[in-house]
């Protein structure tokens, strides 16, 4: 028996296309299913001005054909030398939905990231006058921090003195991972809200290390203990407006990842919507599905609704995904969860069945 199911046309709040000869078929994989996406900028160099936020949007549109409805959301990287006046122009011009902070050294490319929140703290109180969101890689940059407690620390030391010394600016803490992580987002005030991986609700640290290494699975915030994957997919299908999809689909080439220092991000772009729609079914809370992937990022995020949709369909036989995305520099993984997938999105379908 199939099952359909419309919802309105997902959001990613939080992309990764990087740029350059991958970038066309990296956006391939996103440009269907998604409406608008929020641009990460850890390019390198990263995107830090109003300018090269335009140049990178405008090399992302000429991929995109007028027909397929799809809207880059550009957001700036955070420097402790970036411009107010800039960031003011980028909010003001209707370029950059959000500004970008990266804690010092945390990830991929956050190298020129914010060493202390005291040396942006006018940059991040002009922010909270124009209501510009700040995005937020939620884990400290103390390396003798155990990993698998930094988004924690973060938060304590970080994160929870920062809402308070100004509680009246957005704060997105972006690919929660934690229990603790949801805790904060919950017990906050309504300027903050999280976004959610499928990746995180999907796996728990064991899969990192199934029979040998994974490095398909290495993402940061790293993958935690089963008791926090359940507290996020509580979160995510509770229909709380606090919570929303960003997939952080990070695509790397295989030989970047699958070496003696992989790089950490998992791409996701090609399957997602399908691996979240499986997740909210087996959870029987396919009602909320549309909240999470399709209307709370967008309310949070003070943008209109979407008005076009999907529809997925539930099918007798498991998906059968391609293992490779194929690009001109070498093959990109996708993610693979391992547990079968049985909703499909079919994107022609116009009808109202349920
Ligand atoms: C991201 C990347 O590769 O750019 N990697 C990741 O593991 N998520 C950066 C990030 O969002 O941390
Ligand atoms: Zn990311």
């Amino acid at each position: 028996m199939e099952k359909y199911l419309k919802i309105k046309k997902p959001d990613d709040f939080h992309l990764h296309l990087r740029d350059g000869n991958i970038l066309k078929s990296v956006l391939s994989e996103s440009k269907n299913n998604f409406a608008r996406a929020l641009i990460m900028p850890n390019l390198s160099p990263p995107i830090i001005l109003l300018k090269q936020a335009k140049a990178y949007r405008n090399r992302i549109l000429s991929y995109v054909k007028a027909k397929e409805d799809f809207t880059p959301l550009m957001t700036l990287y955070l420097t402790e030398n970036s411009s107010i006046e800039d960031i003011v122009r980028a909010h003001q011009e209707g370029i950059c939905t959000a500004i970008k902070l990266y804690p010092n050294g945390v990830t991929t490319n956050s190298n020129q990231g914010v060493t202390s929140i005291k040396n942006v703290m006018k940059i991040l109180e002009k922010m909270a006058d124009i209501k510009l969101p700040l995005c937020v890689h939620g884990e400290t940059p103390i390396t003798t921090v155990d990993i698998f407690d930094r988004e924690k620390v973060f938060i304590e030391t970080i994160l929870r003195p920062l809402h308070k010394e100004l509680p009246t600016l957005k704060i997105t803490l972006e690919h929660i991972s934690t229990k603790e992580g949801v805790e904060f987002v919950e017990s906050s005030n309504k300027n903050v809200a999280g976004s959610i991986t499928p990746h995180h609700l999907m796996m728990n640290r064991n899969q990192l290390f199934s029979k040998g290494i994974r490095p398909h699975f290495f993402c940061l915030p790293i993958l935690k203990r089963e008791k926090h994957r359940l507290a996020l997919i509580n979160a995510a299908t509770s229909g709380n407006p606090k919570f929303f999809l960003g997939t952080d689909s990070a695509p790397h080439l295989d030989g970047d990842k699958e070496s003696s220092c992989g790089c950490a991000g998992i791409f996701n772009a090609s399957n997602a919507i399908e691996c979240l729609t499986q997740i909210f079914y087996e959870g029987n809370q396919l009602q909320n599905l549309e909240k999470f992937t399709s209307e709370n990022g967008a309310a949070h995020y003070n943008l209109d609704q979407n008005q076009g949709s999907i529809t997925l369909i539930r099918k007798e036989q498991a998906n059968d995904y391609k293992n490779k995305l194929k690009t001109s520099e070498g093959d990109i993984t996708i993610f693979n969860p391992n547990s079968p997938i049985f909703w499909k999105v079919e994107r022609e379908r116009q009808s109202d069945e349920t």
